[in-house]
């Protein structure tokens, strides 16, 4: 390969990166498995973020109904109240009620192989405020729980 061809692919490379970073900044990833488990147990929003997007995976393989996953959040607070909430509002209901005023942000409930997302303004978030995100399928919240902070 000529020199010059190297140096445009690192380039672009670098270019890329940097495109990369400043996308992730505002946005994360978290998944789900057939475990109950999430893989993160914090995360952090840039207050410098205008909107904040979480990104879901259900990387299992079992049903909606037999181990689905979403992704709430609300204030340390309310935690408790939205989880007992979500089980009264059942299966038809996906387990949550999204007309409920707590709640400041939440994905869909997916079953295994399916992803989802949820993109919020930051302005919703208070810096030094303690925040929750948890899974409400029944059972779930109690170890599926993670902490939100703004910085
Ligand atoms: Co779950």
């Amino acid at each position: 390969m000529k020199k010059s061809h190297l140096f445009a692919l690192t380039a672009a490379g670098l270019l890329m990166s940097g495109a990369a970073m400043a996308a992730d900044q505002c946005s994360t990833e978290i998944t789900g498995n057939d475990a109950m488990q999430y893989d993160k147990a914090s995360m952090t929003v840039p207050a410098s973020c205008k909107n904040f997007t979480v990104t879901l995976k259900h990387i299992g393989k079992a049903a909606k109904a037999a181990m689905g996953h979403d992704w709430v959040l609300t204030t340390a607070a309310d935690e408790q109240a939205v989880v007992t909430e979500a089980m009264a509002a059942g299966p038809s209901k996906d387990y949550l009620n999204p007309a409920d005023p707590k709640i400041i942000a939440h994905t869909k409930l997916i079953g295994g192989g399916e992803t989802t997302s949820v993109t919020f303004p930051v302005s919703k978030l208070k810096a030094g405020e303690q925040y929750s995100y948890f899974c409400t399928f029944p059972g779930h919240a109690g170890v599926m729980k993670g902490t939100l902070t703004v910085k």
